[in-house]
């Protein structure tokens, strides 16, 4: 089984817990959910309407989406703010 799940942002969420800050990954990517571990920095350099897709050990892939008559389309704009 599979499953995509579309997320634009490439930062953490920054909480406060008892006192201290603590990085809530935001990305999907980190190893060690739900607390960021970094690994959002490999998104740095993704490009605005493009599809991105990583597998397990974050081997990033484009994705091309393609319309009814096969050209290519981006993606619109993710509608959820932060
Ligand atoms: S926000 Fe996901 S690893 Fe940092």
């Amino acid at each position: 089984m599979a499953r995509l799940i579309r997320s634009e942002r490439n930062r953490p969420y920054l909480i406060q817990v008892g006192g201290q800050n603590v990085a809530i990954c935001a990305c999907g990517l980190s190893k060690n959910k739900p607390y960021c571990d970094g690994t959002h920095k490999i998104t740095r350099d993704e490009s605005e309407g493009q599809l991105y897709a990583y597998d397990e050990n974050r081997n990033r892939i484009i994705v091309q989406v393609l319309d009814e008559q096969g050209n290519p389309i981006s993606l619109p704009p993710e509608t959820v703010s932060d």
